[in-house]
């Protein structure tokens, strides 16, 4: 069996890592019966957004990058497609494995169904019901095409079925992302804090929680600390100033007063705080410290840490979950409802209305970390994923 997986961005690197560690027990146990093509479109190109994903969770590198770069949708999609049409022309594969929710794994369904190549979609079903955010179009048109629809959790099974997909092109398999979670947990819990902020500081800045005169705490290290994590990107929060500006006062003068921020900031924000004139402002205020995107060990270690999380992350709020961090997600909606509050997780949805993120945050401080496994969240998916592909009829 020929098998391509696609993958793009960032949050695609830690769902192939399990996958391909699956293909390679079966063949180990089967002779080297699968033969497994990943390709990157290369979507995420900077080394720290892809590189360093592929180092720290041990993927081999891409057989094949598609140098797509950046770009509008419409940019990255169609050269995905006439780039991926090639491959997969080329290599005439039994399936396509995407994952997730990203402008590759929308390119790829398109272009392997028109070749009449079955698709295997991990994570289908989600839905955030908001058509205005990209990742809702990719997983809509991606599920539709898809012959295979793996489900991380029963919620999506359900949005599958309301939408008609026949029962039996849907398999409900746990959440591929928490396999690595569970892999690297704990290399990661064995990192220190400090050592992370001083490692990946943005030029210009300063591990300023060092700095700080602390009295009665001289000898405490960082670590022992409370602290708060925040990653930002998506366009709904960064791409308005009137939106992204009260955001990032409400950080800087109030949670920065009660705890050190630290936030791997994402170019996408980077890019909009500068052209803003808010850049400035940020890097010199003493309670936040910018550090560059973080790697896959050292963001989980800093979960692990941290007090509290906000974020528009969906993979945080996952994660946040199985960690039992507190996590405010500035988001209106998720696709990911298992994680909220309401179904046992640790995520609240405060939009990006500062009251309610402010009453939210203050809910947050008094709040335990209470870690929560929804079902087949156990680190095993990876296998049932490729037991669903090998005994599709
Ligand atoms: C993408 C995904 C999103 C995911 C996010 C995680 C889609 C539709 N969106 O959004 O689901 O949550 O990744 O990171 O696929 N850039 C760099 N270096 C890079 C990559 C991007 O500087 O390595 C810049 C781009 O030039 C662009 C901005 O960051 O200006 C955003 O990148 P883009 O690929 O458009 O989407 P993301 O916002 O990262």
């Amino acid at each position: 069996m020929k098998i391509i997986s696609v993958v793009g961005a960032r949050p695609n690197f830690m769902k192939i890592a399990p996958f391909i560690r699956a293909v390679e027990k079966y063949n180990k146990e089967n002779s080297n019966s699968i033969e497994h093509i990943l390709v990157h479109t290369g979507q995420h190109y900077d080394d720290r957004m892809s590189m360093k994903f592929f180092q720290d969770l041990e993927i081999p590198e891409a057989d094949i990058n598609l140098g797509i770069g950046s770009g509008t949708h419409a940019e990255q999609v169609g050269q995905s497609m006439i780039e991926l049409e090639k491959v997969f022309i080329k290599e005439k594969p039994d399936w396509i494995v995407i994952y997730g929710d990203v402008n590759a794994t929308m390119a790829a369904s398109v272009t392997a169904k028109k070749l009449q190549i079955k698709v295997c979609h991990v994570e289908a079903g989600l839905r955030s019901y908001d058509e205005k955010m990209p990742e809702e179009i990719n997983r809509l048109v991606t599920d539709r095409l898809s012959d295979l629809l793996l489900t991380p959790d029963k919620l999506s099974i359900e949005n599958l079925k309301k939408e008609g997909v026949a029962d039996k092109k849907i398999k409900f398999v746990g959440n591929i992302m928490i396999d690595s979670l569970e892999a690297n947990r704990e290399k990661a819990s064995k990192l220190n804090v400090e050592d992370i902020i001083n490692n990946n500081l943005i030029e210009g800045q300063i591990n300023k929680e060092m700095e700080k005169e602390k009295p009665e705490a001289e000898d405490l290290p960082l670590h022992s600390l409370q602290f708060a994590l925040i990653t930002l990107h998506r366009p709904s929060n960064v791409d308005e100033k009137q939106i992204f500006e009260p955001i990032i006062h409400f950080l800087l003068d109030e949670v920065g007063k009660d705890m050190p921020i630290f936030w791997p900031i994402h170019p996408r924000a980077q890019k909009q705080l500068q052209s803003f004139g808010l850049w400035k402002e940020v890097v010199q205020n003493e309670n936040l410290v910018l550090l560059q995107p973080l790697g896959y060990h050292e963001m989980l270690r800093m979960n692990m840490g941290a007090k509290v999380m906000l974020t528009d992350s969906g993979g945080l709020q996952e994660e946040c979950t199985i960690l039992g961090t507190p996590c405010l997600t500035l988001r209106w909606n998720t696709e990911r409802p298992i994680t909220l509050r309401e179904h046992g997780g640790a995520s609240v949805l405060v939009g990006n209305n500062i009251e309610k993120l402010r009453k939210e945050y203050q809910k947050s401080l008094n709040l335990e970390r209470i870690p929560e496994r929804p079902n087949l969240w156990d680190g095993n998916t990876a296998g049932r994923c490729l037991d669903a592909i090998l005994s599709y009829k």
